[in-house]
């Protein structure tokens, strides 16, 4: 006890605080998620995510050799469709703009990993995360049915080279059907990193805007997580796509899920286990900066600490560039 006791001695002095310091953030944590949109020489910027630009596929290798520059850990690639249509078919088109956005990011950097968010949202003409059906009794994604176009998906996005595919879409039995249809098409050795939990979050609002894939009626309520839910749902959904195969897992969005992600990095200790720092999460520090209300960097290094000591080892942000500049 004081005056025996003075926790401040661990303070005074700059380098005693780094040695006692103990979460660490590094660039090669980070994953930096890019919109990819058809075209040539497209930068648009989101007016929703400022510093975040849709890019055609040509642009993309100058932002790949960024990262690759900047260490980060890899690069989550998101298609947004000239077409949309009912069962988002521009996701598995052997032309589509997914598979034209792998191969342009492989061919910028070969050793560099590429991984591409998984679903159906963004390339439907409704916005929801699969196929449409009335067999609950409401006009609601259809489980099963969704099943089948994201095993195309899956496979497609392998094929075009992609190194991790990371299905998002919360959907009962994705990860083993996604599984089943890569080793069937001879890519065993692709991983997936399953977004287990994932919770129906009102901080999804700036990417919606981002990929054009707001849905058009209802919400996400039926198949993302209730965020009330108990942290116990949050384990199971994790068990169950770990037993049907899943590589890596992760909990979204990151900030108002610290406790879900504690408890998923003590419950399984040898999985690899990110956290998605989504744009919700991005935007409203970078409008209070903008405001003049906050610094930008102090309050971004901050939030990723934060997500890293909770126990996440893997980071995806919107800051994955910023970051890296600013640890170095
Ligand atoms: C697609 C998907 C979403 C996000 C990642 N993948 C949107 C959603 O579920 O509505 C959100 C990412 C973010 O807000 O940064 N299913």
């Amino acid at each position: 006890m004081f005056p025996t006791t003075r926790m401040r001695r661990l303070r005074y002095h700059p380098a005693m605080r780094a040695l006692v310091r103990q979460t660490q953030l590094s660039p090669g944590h980070l994953i930096l998620p890019l919109f990819v949109r058809p075209g040539r020489g497209i930068r648009q910027p989101i007016a929703s995510m400022p510093g975040h630009c849709q890019i055609s596929p040509d642009l993309l290798a100058d932002e790949v050799s960024q990262a690759v520059e900047l260490g980060l850990g890899g690069v989550l690639l998101f298609g947004i469709p000239e077409h949309k249509d009912a069962v988002g078919s521009e996701a598995f088109a052997s032309d589509g703009i997914i598979v034209q956005a792998v191969r342009a990011a492989k061919q910028a950097a070969k050793d560099f990993l590429v991984l591409t968010d998984l679903c159906c949202c963004e390339y439907t003409d409704h916005g929801h995360c699969g196929a449409l059906s009335r067999a609950t009794g409401r006009l609601d994604v259809d489980n099963d049915a969704t099943l089948e176009l994201l095993a195309r998906q899956a496979v497609a996005h392998a094929k075009a080279g992609a190194d991790v595919l990371a299905p998002s879409g919360m959907i009962d039995g994705m990860v083993g059907t996604i599984r089943t249809a890569l080793d069937a098409a001879g890519f065993q050795h692709v991983p997936i990193l399953s977004y287990a939990a994932k919770y129906a979050s009102a901080f999804y609002g700036p990417f919606r805007d981002a990929a054009q894939s707001a849905p058009q009626f209802g919400d996400r309520r039926s198949y993302q997580m209730d965020p009330a839910a108990s942290v116990g749902q949050a384990i199971r959904e994790i068990e169950l796509d770990l037993a049907e195969g899943a590589d890596l897992v992760m909990v979204k969005p990151a900030l108002a899920y610290l406790d879900v992600i504690r408890a998923a990095a003590e419950r399984f200790p040898g999985v690899p286990l990110a956290a998605y720092n989504v744009s919700g999460e991005y935007s409203m520090v970078k409008a209070a900066a903008q405001a003049g209300w906050l610094d930008e960097q102090a309050a971004a290094l901050e939030c990723l600490t934060a997500i890293r000591r909770a126990g996440a080892s893997i980071i995806l942000t919107y800051w994955a560039k910023d970051a890296a500049r600013w640890i170095e």
